[in-house]
């Protein structure tokens, strides 16, 4: 099998479209919902910088690695990495590495949906001024009503489901480009005014800081650094073939590498941020950094409660959420859709029906694991975090490490360095020694550490 020069689906009209698509991709509910979460179940400033570690030394090498495989390939991950194994006379099981891929953007999107239909739910409570000096009881009450209603959560899941097909029906680059354009900095600034108001809570804007940014190595576990490595990768929409689909419609000429530094750049900026604006309303109003999922949905709304035109920004901001929402789960469904058009001939619309219709009955136990299904439990954990724990922490660093192995070890030298281009060479040597040792290795320390085979 031949690899082609360019992608069937197209390309990005420009580089900037490419960065827009893919910080698109990038920032999402990770950034400010989950990031928060887990930043105060595992205890703040350790877990972040471990967090922050992972983002340069796995992240960042195996985002460039990504880019390139796709890139090279140019098509969706199985065939791309299929291709390549073939030019470069390796084995052509690697391209189950792509099927994996494709199935994890499968999983995670069942649940991610119904998030991001949450999301959806509080536009209208917000703006139906459901908050007007609510307190933290109030906010939570409201919270637990919305989550105790299957039929609700199943509403909003399904309309963020058709919502998302719609778009990826249309290709990528018709819509989305434009969309992300002006959403991705309007979301940046409401973020900025929510910090504005976490500022003047006094003394718990201090506190905030200091859980975020002073690192006590005690209250890390094993299981708290491997959510903290996981996390980089599901923030960075690596380890699934997400951005690699991104890649391949990536001009030739365009530098891999500055645009991997932009990306992860933003992403991280934006989860910090996200963490400066919701941890000071955490201490300001006595609330536990440790509420888990709900806490966003249980601190934003004091702050859009209180403040001067809070319904206008509390509305602006979750319509903006959603929209980060659905600009992530586009790339979680491009790899399997992709994968159905370039392989069984079948058209684009089609696959994602589909596609929409089997995620969104998987989603049905994410909805339930809310209310009905709260008890059905494996080790301990309902169907949400069953799932969230199996693709965050296990699918997505078992296929960074994968990529990695790929992209330094499986594939010629020649190969990589012809895609990369870098330029000085000393670049090339930093991304290849990390993507060869470090990376790899760090994973495998991680889940070692986990299963007790080390300490
Ligand atoms: N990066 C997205 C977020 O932070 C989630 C995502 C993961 C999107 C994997 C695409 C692929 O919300
Ligand atoms: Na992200």
């Amino acid at each position: 099998m031949n690899r082609p020069v360019r992608s069937m689906h197209g390309e990005w009209t420009s580089r900037w479209a490419f960065i827009l698509a893919a910080t698109g991709a990038a920032v999402g509910l990770g950034n400010i919902w989950k990031f928060p979460y887990i930043t105060g179940e595992y205890g703040g400033g350790a877990f972040v910088l471990v967090y922050l570690g992972c983002i340069l030394l796995i992240g960042v090498p195996v985002m460039m690695a990504e880019i390139l495989i796709g890139r090279r390939g140019r098509q969706n991950p199985f065939n791309s990495i299929e291709s390549l194994a073939e030019e470069d006379e390796r084995s052509p099981l690697w391209k189950y590495l792509g099927a994996m891929g494709v199935l994890t953007g499968f999983i995670i999107l069942s649940y991610y949906s119904v998030i991001a239909g949450q999301a959806l739910a509080y536009v209208f409570r917000v703006l139906g001024n459901m908050f007007e000096g609510v307190t933290a009881d109030g906010a939570r009450s409201i919270y637990v009503d919305l989550i105790n209603q299957p039929e609700k959560l199943l509403a909003w899941h399904t309309i963020f489901m058709v919502l998302t097909m719609i778009i990826v029906s249309r290709g990528v680059q018709r819509g989305l480009e434009k969309s992300v354009r002006f959403m991705m900095p309007a979301l940046f600034l409401i973020l900025l005014i929510l910090v504005w108001y976490a500022y003047q809570q006094g003394n718990a804007f201090q506190d905030a800081v200091n859980f975020l940014f002073t690192a006590d190595f005690s209250k890390l576990t094993p299981a708290g650094v491997l959510t903290a490595m996981g996390h980089a990768f599901f923030t960075l929409s690596l380890g699934m073939g997400a951005i690699m689909v991104y890649g391949s419609y990536l001009p030739q000429k365009t530098s891999i590498f500055r645009m991997t530094l932009a990306i992860s750049a933003m992403d991280t900026i934006v989860a910090i941020v996200a963490g400066l604006a919701i941890f000071p309303l955490v201490f300001a109003n006595g609330l536990s950094p440790g509420a888990g999922p709900s806490l966003i949905f249980e601190t934003l709304p004091i702050a859009f409660g209180h403040m001067d035109h809070g319904v206008l920004f509390g509305g602006l901001f979750f319509i903006l959420l959603v929209f980060a929402a659905l600009s992530s789960a586009i790339a979680l469904v491009e790899p399997v859709v992709t994968w159905l058009v370039e392989n069984f001939d079948i058209k684009r619309l089609n696959a994602c029906i589909w596609v929409g219709v089997l995620v969104w009955m998987l989603g049905v136990l994410t909805v339930f694991s809310f209310n009905i299904g709260s008890e059905w439990t494996i080790a301990g954990r309902t169907a949400f975090e069953l799932l969230d724990y199996l693709t965050a922490n296990i699918m997505l660093p078992l296929g960074g490490l994968l990529i990695a192995v790929f992209a330094g070890w499986v594939m010629r030298r020649s190969s990589s360095e012809a895609e990369l281009a870098l330029w000085p060479a000393f670049i090339y040597h930093g991304w290849r020694f990390l993507v060869r040792y470090i990376a790899p290795a760090a994973i495998l320390l991680v889940f070692a550490n986990l299963t007790g085979l080390l300490f």
